[in-house]
């Protein structure tokens, strides 16, 4: 890593994450107070960002982000993080996506309420702008409308065709069940699926997923599937089943990014030189690790490269 042109580009959203860890699942209609409460930069691409950045990765974000005081915080924190934004779009009239997220301490799991008023996608005229020679890996995360995105991956192919060029590899997060199309499946190079996706086309597990959908991928492209506590599997359009088990921490404490934080690191693996096999059991290994934390500061060290 080091020259520009090692830069990962993260596509999509960032959003506030207002966290609240509580000691139960909250019943309905109760008054409580929660352990502990917290505003955290949030956001699938976001999330992911941080990780690339915790991992020694240069890293960029591009997305949408408010200038409001939800936006402001979201700014600073990724400059503390050294995530590049300077390509971001940056409205006034818009407020920022919103969560409230309760992460259950028994069990670390993490209940979403996610509010999006109005903020607009990236568009085309905001990715043509960018300089395409700086980046070696673009991850996009595949938005409910997904049109823009599909004129930003043509753009990147065509990019990718002139061999004067650096070649760009790029990857897409399909995650929204919402997404009844496999359309998007045939449109990049490394294509991660959640299991809400996967169980929305009628899959009651991971590897029916990935032994059925690949064939939607184009040529030489892989799948990649992960499924909780059951840990992940990929599979290329012509090539064998890969696995790996999941890796749990001690203490499940709170899965929130989980998925994010398992692409970011089979990614990182990828632009190591690493096989597909070897690269999932690390996304396993640092998403199982991030598990037993809440948050990923010191990450790295907790869950070297091997
Ligand atoms: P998401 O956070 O998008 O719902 P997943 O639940 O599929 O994504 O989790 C992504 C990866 O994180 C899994 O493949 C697994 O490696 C790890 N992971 C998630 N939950 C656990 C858990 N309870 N124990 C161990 N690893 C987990
Ligand atoms: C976690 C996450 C949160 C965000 C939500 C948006 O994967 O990105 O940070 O609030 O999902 O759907």
């Amino acid at each position: 890593m080091g020259t520009n042109s090692e830069r990962v580009l993260c596509v999509g959203l960032c959003n506030l994450d207002i966290v609240m860890v509580c000691p139960s699942y909250p019943l309905e209609d109760s008054d409580q107070r929660c352990i502990s409460h917290r505003w955290q930069r949030g956001g699938n691409a976001s999330n992911s960002a941080t990780i690339f950045a915790e991992y020694g990765v240069k890293c960029e974000f591009l997305g949408t982000v408010s200038l409001d005081i939800g936006g402001q915080f979201m700014k600073k924190n990724f400059d503390e993080h050294n995530i590049c934004t300077e390509n971001c779009h940056y409205y006034e009239e818009f407020e920022s996506p919103v969560s409230t997220i309760w992460i259950n301490s028994e069990n670390g799991s993490r209940t979403i309420v996610h509010a999006n008023k109005n903020m607009p996608e990236i568009s085309y005229e905001d990715f043509s702008a960018l300089n395409l020679k700086d980046y070696s890996w673009i991850h996009f995360e595949c938005r409910p409308n997904y049109e823009p995105m599909k004129a930003n991956l043509e753009h990147i192919r065509r990019w990718n065709e002139n061999k004067a060029n650096n070649s760009i590899t790029v990857s897409i997060e399909v995650e929204k069940p919402s997404l009844q199309q496999t359309e998007v499946l045939s449109l990049g190079d490394v294509l991660f699926i959640s299991k809400d996706f996967a169980a929305a086309h009628g899959f009651s597990n991971m590897v029916d997923a990935v032994e059925t959908l690949s064939c939607k991928l184009r040529r030489g492209a892989t799948l990649i599937c992960s499924w909780g506590e059951k840990g992940a599997c990929a599979k290329s359009s012509d090539g064998p089943l890969y696995v790996s088990k999941a890796f749990p921490p001690t203490n499940v404490v709170n899965t929130l990014g989980a998925g994010d934080t398992f692409i970011a690191g089979s990614i990182i693996s990828l632009m190591k030189g690493k096989n597909m096999q070897d690269a999932i059991i690390m996304g396993c290994k640092i998403a199982g690790t991030k598990c037993g934390m809440h948050d990923s500061k010191e990450l790295s060290k907790l869950c070297p490269f091997s």
